[in-house]
């Protein structure tokens, strides 16, 4: 009997490890090689180059001058691995462009369709940015006009505010300062969306300690830890620290949407928010409060990440560009505060350049082909593949851009300064894909208006008041992964001699 039994436990343990070995095999085989189906006529990325930016001290730039420049600039579409599956990933513009305009062939597909598990999905849900066809119709006939036409009343307010937080830093006995200027600029710009869009003053310049701010970043450093941002199937396992970070991720939502709630109930409340809009659509059933949540939850993140990374990378291209600090000081600092930036030639220069080296969204793999297609007629993609696309390596894209590693706000500005021309030129970048910091059609973002108008602002104040440069400590690096700024900046802010007695 012993022996029989130890024959099985011993074919069992056998059977048991065979399975693992193929499971790991198998597992392995996924990752290094991409689908059998997959084109043939476009080089691969080798797996690893999307685990660099977490495993060494590559950044962005880097990775993209080594493993990406050359096969993109010849080709124009790759294939490549990330968030624990092959993709096809186009820079092209021409691709590009046919791939934003077929929204039925290359449908949007946001987190909550592809790693529905990922901790990173539950913080966001389905909303008006990730959503397809009748549902995303629906959020759209929502809030499109109160996020298109927002209460703007309070931005340069908040401005102001941003320029004295600076001045408090560096303390009334001195003249300059090296600072981190993250909190900063996360604070204004998250005082910006939420007072603009979502209806809500939560004074984020007035308090050090504010409550939001505090619980935004505590539970993004629980949601963003690199190897599951790689690897976010495992977020399925029942990894202890992963069920927390689903509970704060839980907790977070259920406070935000306790504060979105209470404020529309108030006598004063700003019935054109989107906050408001978003509340009438569920008190009439338009919506479930899940959908409520994910969409009030997007709108405070896409809302306010986005703004704060290009606000990070302009402080960077400003102090590394005193001569741009000056012509923008000669044309900005005698400004009435409610005049409106949207005409100034050096000004919109200064920002198109940055958008262009500097996109804040770099890659954004959010399409799914809804049936086979062959991009550009020669690029075979079959059905069920997930298509996105990189700004930063378009913007940097030498045919379209020349000496297109250089930062040259000129090259924005026509001959005869004609500030139309410019504006106009702009729209065609935008149009033909060439830039597609903001994207373009019909999927394009819905807050670029605002975002444009309270970065004009932000940069009024900032020349208007201080000469800055770079700490030379600082070491000069993007972001390893993700969204696109220099990565724990740190600025020097020294007074304008104008303002050194105030
Ligand atoms: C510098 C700031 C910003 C940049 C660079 C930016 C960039 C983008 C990009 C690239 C997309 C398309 C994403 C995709 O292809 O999946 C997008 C969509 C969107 N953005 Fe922005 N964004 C910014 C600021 C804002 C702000 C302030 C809001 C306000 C809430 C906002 C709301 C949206 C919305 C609602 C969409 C989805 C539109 C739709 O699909 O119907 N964005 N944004």
């Amino acid at each position: 009997m012993s022996f029989f039994q130890d024959i099985n436990t011993d074919s069992l343990g056998h059977i048991a490890g065979l399975a693992a070995l193929v499971g790991l095999t198998y597992l392995i085989i996924t990752i290094v090689f991409p689908p059998i189906n997959f084109p043939k006529n476009i080089p691969t990325i080798p797996f690893y180059v999307s685990f660099l930016g977490a495993y060494t001290s590559m950044d962005q730039l880097q990775i993209y001058e080594y493993y990406l420049k050359d096969k993109l600039d010849k080709y124009g579409a790759v294939k490549i691995y990330f968030a624990s599956r092959w993709n096809i990933l186009v820079t092209k513009p021409e691709y590009l462009q046919i791939i934003l305009k077929n929204e039925a062939l290359y449908a949007k597909s946001g987190n909550h369709k592809k790693i529905p598990y990922a901790v990173l999905s539950r913080y966001t849900g389905d909303n008006v940015i990730s959503a397809h066809g009748e549902v995303w119709k629906l959020y759209r006939s929502v809030i499109t006009n109160s996020i298109q036409f927002p209460d703007k009343s309070s931005t340069n307010q908040n401005a102001m505010k941003l320029v004295e937080l600076i001045n408090n830093s560096i303390g009334s006995d001195l003249n300059s300062k090296s600072l981190p200027v993250g909190d900063f600029l996360q604070k204004f710009s998250l005082q910006n969306i939420c007072q603009s869009m979502l209806g809500i003053d939560f004074k984020l310049l007035d308090d050090p300690n504010q409550e939001l701010h505090q619980r935004l970043k505590y539970v993004k450093s629980q949601i963003f830890k690199s190897f599951y941002m790689n690897f976010p199937i495992f977020d399925q396992l029942p990894i202890p620290s992963r069920i927390k970070a689903k509970e704060e991720v839980d907790k977070f939502r259920e406070y935000f949407t306790q504060r979105v709630k209470d404020e529309q109930l108030k006598n004063f409340a700003n019935k054109s928010s989107a906050g408001y809009k978003l509340y009438e659509a569920l008190q009439a059933g338009l919506i479930t409060e899940k959908q409520f949540t994910d969409n009030a939850v997007i709108i405070l993140v896409a809302g306010h990440e986005n703004p704060q990374l290009l606000f990070t990378s302009l402080l960077y291209v400003l102090a590394k560009h005193p001569k741009w600090q000056t012509k923008l000081r000669e044309e900005l600092i005698n400004i009435d505060d409610d005049i409106d930036l949207e005409n100034f030639i050096n000004l919109n220069a200064f920002i198109f350049e940055t958008l262009r080296m500097f996109p804040p969204l770099g890659q954004i793999i959010n399409r799914e082909t809804t049936k086979d297609a062959l991009l550009g007629g020669k690029i075979h993609i079959p059905k069920g593949t997930y298509i996105g696309y990189n700004n930063f390596v378009t913007g940097r894209d030498s045919t379209h851009w020349e000496d297109s590693n250089e930062f040259k706000p000129e090259r924005w500005i026509p001959n005869d300064n004609n500030i139309s021309e410019m504006l106009k030129f702009y729209k065609t970048s935008k149009i033909n894909c060439t830039m597609a910091a903001f994207h373009g059609g019909k999927r394009a973002c819905l807050g670029e208006k605002f975002a444009l108008f309270e970065t004009r602002l932000f940069l009024k104040h900032i020349v208007s008041n201080f000469k800055i440069s770079l700490d030379p400590t600082w070491i000069d690096q993007l972001t390893p992964a993700g969204p696109i700024c220099p990565i724990m900046l740190r600025i020097n802010f020294e007074k304008l001699e104008s303002k050194k007695t105030q």
